[in-house]
């Protein structure tokens, strides 16, 4: 595991953008996987403005999202899927047909999993899969539970993750209960994994996943076991780590 700490939110973006960037132009052709929340926002602001400076190209890139909410499109402000193509999609070359994010509003959850595992399937393992933590150390929508979750889910959404969502809806009873995610099994076949996290808040499940015991109740401890894992957090996230000795 290497631990990059940078000293606040601009930098930490750009290290793991700077991540992103190598990774495309030594695969043009890579399978991404991407998160959506506040903290990869900066990052995906770098790389349209690396786009724009025509420094790197996505046009064959592939991207496979974590997870969606269920009940709500692809059109509605708060869907992963708007939320991709406001600060990403809409300002790279990337090809509509190379996107792939759970069907919100596909009728049938049990057969909306087994499609996104067969899409997951078919392009091979994800080149780099890039993650933000949930105050309860969920990744994706994997939240504590009694085993690590494998394959693509629909999850009751932890009543913590409903509230800290709920900052971006007008009313707490529009936070949807459920949302889609793939399994703990897609985010570790991943070649790589870079992991976000800023903020003081995050400082203490910071310590318990990285530093603590690697249990299914806090899912993100199971990164401390991939072999191609890189944190990148600011100053304050890593206020609580005791050992520094693998710090970048
Ligand atoms: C989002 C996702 C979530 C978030 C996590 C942290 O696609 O999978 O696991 O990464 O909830 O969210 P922020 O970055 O908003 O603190």
């Amino acid at each position: 595991m290497k631990i990059i700490v940078a000293k606040n939110y601009r930098e930490m973006s750009e290290r793991a953008a700077d991540l992103i960037f190598a990774e495309v132009l030594l695969k043009p052709d890579c399978v991404l996987g991407l998160a959506t929340g506040s903290s990869p926002l900066g990052v995906y602001a770098s790389l349209s403005t690396r786009y724009a400076e025509g420094r790197i190209q996505f046009h064959d890139v592939t991207t496979i999202n974590l997870d969606e909410y269920q009940g709500i499109d692809g059109n509605h402000e708060q869907s992963y899927r708007y939320y991709m193509n406001q600060n990403l999609f809409q300002h790279i070359d990337i090809q509509e047909k190379n996107i792939y994010i759970p069907d919100g509003l596909a009728r049938d959850p049990h057969k909306e999993c087994l499609r996104y595992d067969q899409i997951i399937h078919e392009k091979g393992r994800i080149d780099l899969q890039l993650l933000g933590l949930g105050m309860d150390g969920h990744i994706g929508f994997n939240e504590p539970a009694d085993s690590f979750t494998t394959g693509t889910h629909l999850v009751k959404l932890d009543p913590s993750t409903v509230d800290a969502n709920s900052r971006f809806f007008k009313r707490k009873e529009d936070v949807p209960r459920y949302a889609y995610t793939v399994g703990i099994d897609t985010i570790m076949q991943a070649r790589k994994v870079v992991m976000l996290v800023c903020g003081a808040a995050k400082a203490e499940i910071v310590q318990r996943a990285f530093e603590g015991p690697v249990v299914p109740q806090v899912p993100a401890s199971i990164l401390q076991l991939h072999p191609d894992f890189t944190l990148v957090m600011d100053q304050e996230a890593s206020s609580m780590l005791m050992h520094s000795g693998h710090l970048l």
